[in-house]
């Protein structure tokens, strides 16, 4: 007989990856949705007010409270703002329960690679030296292990899962800049109340925004291992799509390198990677061919010394809930690819 399914929380589960996150648990046979939580502030709620995919009546969120502290589960998934998730995680960890932080607050670990005027004083350093970079085709191992998994960010999952295996092999230039051109749907940022994001704003537009200056181009750096001297230009804009994300990426080669190298570095990597799909040289990823699966797809091409890679996930899939629930299954011991759309 299988022992009883683990239980788990949805801390921040009325949010866009939160839902998302108990959308996936809600179906998932190895663990159990014990909790659905919201902020503290707010009442009891149904998520079918909310999203109306949840039936009436199903599943429903409670605010944060000291007493819900008294019965930890055995995991919990963060999809709150950094804030309130390192502090939260810091409790959840004292008393035993191993928690997946969709948020930024662990996953960048070196001053050197924060962007100079956020500053870093980091609230909890001993827990960022612990957590592990959840990228789960790199790091399996250790998210085996982890007591707290830093779900890399929607840009950097996209970005590294097409650029690490061509570092790794020493393809790429390394005098040169990497430039990374990103396109997200609106649900990117969050559920917010801001002009830029509404209706009449962001329908058939295309907006860029915190042009060599968004967080995850350090997070994106640090993964490579590049220090200041190899930048990452990487310029973000907001497509007027719900949900859905691609990374152009531009890449000066070493000298002899070719179309078959770098088709040899990605199927090498991704050879037991059952979420990545690589479509080949010329051949391109499109956004809904992506949307609502864990999957990315990876088309690249090589010509006059450079190589461009173009890779698409689904921001909240990959991006974001369905990757930690991957990096869960991998640290209960779970398939892979358990309860997730590939
Ligand atoms: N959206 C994406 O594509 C994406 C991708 C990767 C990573 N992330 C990261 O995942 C996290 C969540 O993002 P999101 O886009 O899902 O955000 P969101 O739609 O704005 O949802 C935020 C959630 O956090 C809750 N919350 C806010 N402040 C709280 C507090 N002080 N204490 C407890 N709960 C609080 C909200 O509850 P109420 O409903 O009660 O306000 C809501 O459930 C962020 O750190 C984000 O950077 C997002």
């Amino acid at each position: 007989m299988e022992p009883a399914a683990p239980p788990v929380w949805v801390v921040g589960g009325t949010g866009y990856s939160g839902l998302e996150a108990v959308r996936l648990l809600g179906r998932h046979p190895g663990f159990r949705l014990a909790h659905v939580i919201a902020s503290p502030g707010a009442g009891e709620r149904d998520l079918s007010g909310i999203d109306p995919l949840f039936a009436p009546g199903a599943i429903r969120s409670v605010p944060l409270s000291p007493n819900l502290l008294e019965e930890p589960p055995a995991a919990a998934l963060l999809a709150l703002p950094d804030d309130a998730a390192a502090g939260l995680a810091a409790d959840l960890l004292e008393r035993g329960v191993r928690v997946v932080d969709l948020s930024g607050a662990f996953r960048i670990r070196e001053a050197s690679h924060y962007p100079a005027h956020c500053g870093f004083e980091h609230p909890k350093p001993a827990l960022l030296a612990e957590a592990v970079y959840g990228l789960s085709e790199w790091q399996r191992q250790h998210i085996a292990s982890a007591r707290l998994v830093a779900n890399p960010g929607c840009y950097p999952t996209a970005t590294l899962l097409a650029l690490l295996p061509l570092e790794r092999a020493g393809l790429i230039d390394p005098q040169s800049p990497v430039v990374v051109d990103g396109k997200s749907g609106a649900t990117g940022a969050g559920r917010r109340l801001e002009a830029a994001y509404l209706f009449a704003e962001a329908n058939e537009n295309c907006r860029p925004y915190s042009v060599l200056d968004h967080r995850h181009a350090p997070e994106i750096a640090q993964a490579l291992g590049f220090g200041p001297e190899r930048p990452v230009w990487f310029a973000p804009h907001v497509l007027p799509l719900s949900r859905g994300l691609m990374t152009t990426l531009y890449l000066r080669l070493r000298r002899g390198v070719g179309g078959p190298d770098i088709t040899a570095a990605l199927s090498g990597s991704y050879r037991s990677s059952p979420f990545v799909r690589l479509l080949g040289e010329q051949k391109w990823p499109e956004i809904r061919g992506v949307v609502r699966t864990n999957r990315c797809d990876i088309g690249w091409t090589v010509a006059n010394g450079a190589a461009v890679v173009v890779s698409a996930i689904d921001n909240l899939m990959k991006g974001a809930a369905g990757q930690a629930i991957q990096n869960l299954n991998l640290m209960f011991g779970r398939e892979e690819t358990e309860g997730l759309p590939s």
